[in-house]
């Protein structure tokens, strides 16, 4: 079995339900707590054991590159002043040589055409998703790494879910459920935003997917699904029956930072996890 090494970053959107913010700053580069979404997105990949980040961008991303690159003057500002523990803060911001990649998706045509873009840079192997707003938060076991070792036991593809609220599902790709064994559940079917009452479970998509090659050639039909978008579901749901296909149930925090509320959530959440800040925050949330 061929080992996951590569992992697709799609961070071409426009991130309007955070406009104005979002109109010169990306939103994967909006920071929760201290860290910009898309540095706890990677942190899962490297513990994932993934070498390559593939970062599919759009215009205005300039920043990710930035961020991901050396900072020459503020370094050596540190190294000359001594300042060794702030100049540590930027280690998880240095890729190996050749470690991060940045393609562009001209037109946002969906989630399906974004992956579509690095299919070069894949080439025959599987590989990995992260949708970087999706901060899905187990230092201990990260969604990455625990969705790593059922693909290890069972092959083919594997999505992390979670399960929703009845009324959520028309919001979420939902899985259409087989054998359970476990956190792990065989997926029969796929389903992008059902309508209320239609859903086959309550088992959500969260934003974390290891995929096969194979579904290249079906996202490059360029059909149009919900919201005339190139839906990477539609394509999962074409590869389904033909190679196992399993959903891992996520045992950990989700917090949807695309969102305004699950985003100041996220910040509240992994503050009160800081020993620094910890104290002034929990008092000053009894305050209001
Ligand atoms: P979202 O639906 O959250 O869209 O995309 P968005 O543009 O980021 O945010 P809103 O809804 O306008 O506020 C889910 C993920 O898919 C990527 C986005 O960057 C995000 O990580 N995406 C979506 C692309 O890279 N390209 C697309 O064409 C669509």
């Amino acid at each position: 079995m061929k080992r996951v090494r590569k992992a697709i970053f799609p961070v071409a959107g426009f991130g309007t339900r955070f406009l104005p913010a979002t109109k010169a700053v990306p939103k994967e580069m909006l920071p929760v707590v201290d860290r910009p979404l898309i540095q706890y997105a990677v942190d899962e990949a490297k513990a994932a054991g993934i070498e390559q980040m593939i970062f599919v961008t759009g215009r205005n991303k300039g920043a990710i590159e930035d961020y991901f690159d050396e900072a020459y003057e503020i370094e050596r500002d540190l190294i000359d002043k001594g300042k060794r523990d702030t100049l540590r803060l930027l280690d998880g911001t240095r890729l190996p040589a050749g470690g991060a990649v940045f393609i562009r998706q001209q037109q946002m045509l969906g989630l399906g055409h974004a992956v579509a873009c690095a299919r070069d840079l894949i080439g025959d192997e599987p590989f990995a998703v992260l949708l970087p707003d999706e901060l899905l938060w187990n230092p201990k076991s990260p969604c990455l790494a625990q969705m790593t070792e059922t693909y290890e036991a069972k092959g083919g593809n594997v999505i992390a879910v979670l399960e929703v609220p009845a009324d959520h599902t028309h919001r979420y790709g939902i899985v259409d459920p087989g054998t359970v064994d476990g956190l792990v559940t065989e997926v029969k079917g796929l389903v992008e935003k059902p309508a209320a009452g239609t859903a086959p479970s309550r088992l959500a998509v969260i934003g974390r997917y290891i995929l096969q090659p194979d579904i290249f050639p079906l996202l490059a039909r360029g059909e149009r699904g919900a919201g005339g978008e190139i839906q990477l579901t539609d394509a999962m749901a074409k590869l389904i029956g033909q190679q196992p296909f399993h959903a891992q149930t996520f045992t950990g925090d989700r917090h949807d930072c695309g969102d305004k509320a699950g985003f100041i959530q996220a910040n509240l959440a992994l503050a009160l996890e800081r020993d620094d800040i910890s104290d002034s925050i929990r008092a000053f949330m009894k305050t209001l």
